[in-house]
């Protein structure tokens, strides 16, 4: 079948689901986003892309961006962040703080806040200035210079940040940071804040179909890293219902709170899903929808 006839059937499918759920509403710029947007695109691993509904309307990516800062950390082979950071699914909301209590400082995953925190603090050491370095990924895989954060978005989320600032202070009280709290939490806050389309995001993640392998063939990850990375998305990408999603989807993907779903087909291609009303665990009501009617149309689950 056709990659744009997939992508047709699969909206058609999805059409009447598009609303479900509610839209995000602790960050007061995100709950202002229409319900009924729908957009998904396909990245194969050449980079072309197809597209259906609002492919090309700029979303919140919000944690979709922890792939992209946990790719930085790994990057050059890094290993070192695996010592900081744990590799097991939360089975708890991805602000928890009682887990990270109980787990005395170690995050369970890089995909919960906690774990997101730390790896931040980590690529602050190799970079400087993450937010720059993952910018510069994304303009440069998607070829697209105009992506950015949404500064009114990221000024939002910044004044209604209590709980990932708790989750900051217990990580520094348990030693787990290097850079103060407040770098740390604002640089988290505008990675959460870039804004991009799926068109942008399907091909900003191909590295991920391709290996480690960059848009230009340069290499970004090693293949054991990038097939780990993608193993760490399954297991822990999807919050809370990680579980289900594989059930259902049976791809790598990320989640986040502004309605979009990264998801990767390795070898093939990446998929990009956006509908902003989420279910009670954060992720797409509808994207998870249409992940799950793609892969029973394709076959194409790594199961
Ligand atoms: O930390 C937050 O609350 C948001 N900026 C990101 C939330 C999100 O998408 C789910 N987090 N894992």
């Amino acid at each position: 079948m056709r990659y744009q006839t997939i992508l047709d059937t699969v909206r058609a499918e999805v059409s009447p689901l598009v609303g479900c759920g509610r839209v995000a509403d602790y960050i007061p710029a995100l709950a202002t986003v229409d319900p009924s947007r729908f957009g998904m695109a396909l990245a194969t691993a050449d980079g072309t892309v197809y597209g259906v509904g609002d492919w090309q309307t700029s979303l919140s990516i919000q944690s979709i961006s922890k792939v992209f800062s946990l790719a930085m950390a790994l990057s050059g082979d890094d290993e070192e962040i695996w010592r900081r950071v744990g590799r097991e699914p939360s089975g708890s909301p991805f602000n928890a703080l009682q887990q990270l209590e109980n787990d005395r400082g170690v995050p369970r995953n890089p995909f919960v806040n906690a774990g997101a925190l730390v790896v931040v603090d980590h690529v602050l050491a190799l970079t400087g200035d993450p937010t720059g370095a993952v910018l510069d990924l994304l303009r440069t895989e998607a070829d697209n210079p105009a992506i950015d954060v949404d500064r009114q978005l990221a000024k939002s989320e910044a004044g209604n940040r209590h709980r990932n600032a708790a989750l900051a202070h217990l990580l520094a009280d348990y030693g787990a940071l290097t850079h103060p709290v407040d770098v740390v939490l604002d640089q988290y806050t505008d990675l959460c804040a870039i804004a991009m389309s799926c068109r942008d995001l399907a091909r900003a993640a191909g590295f991920l179909a391709r290996h480690g392998l960059r848009a230009d063939g340069s290499r970004l990850l090693s293949r054991s890293t990038a097939k780990r990375l993608n193993a760490t998305m399954l297991t822990c990408g999807t919050y809370d219902s990680a579980g289900e999603f594989a059930y259902r989807v049976g791809l790598p993907a990320k989640s986040g709170v502004g309605g979009g779903i990264l998801a990767v087909v390795p070898n093939r291609c990446t998929v990009a899903v956006w509908s902003p009303g989420l279910d009670e665990s954060g992720n797409s009501c509808a994207g998870r929808a249409a992940l799950d009617a793609f892969t029973t149309l394709t076959g194409w689950s790594v199961f």
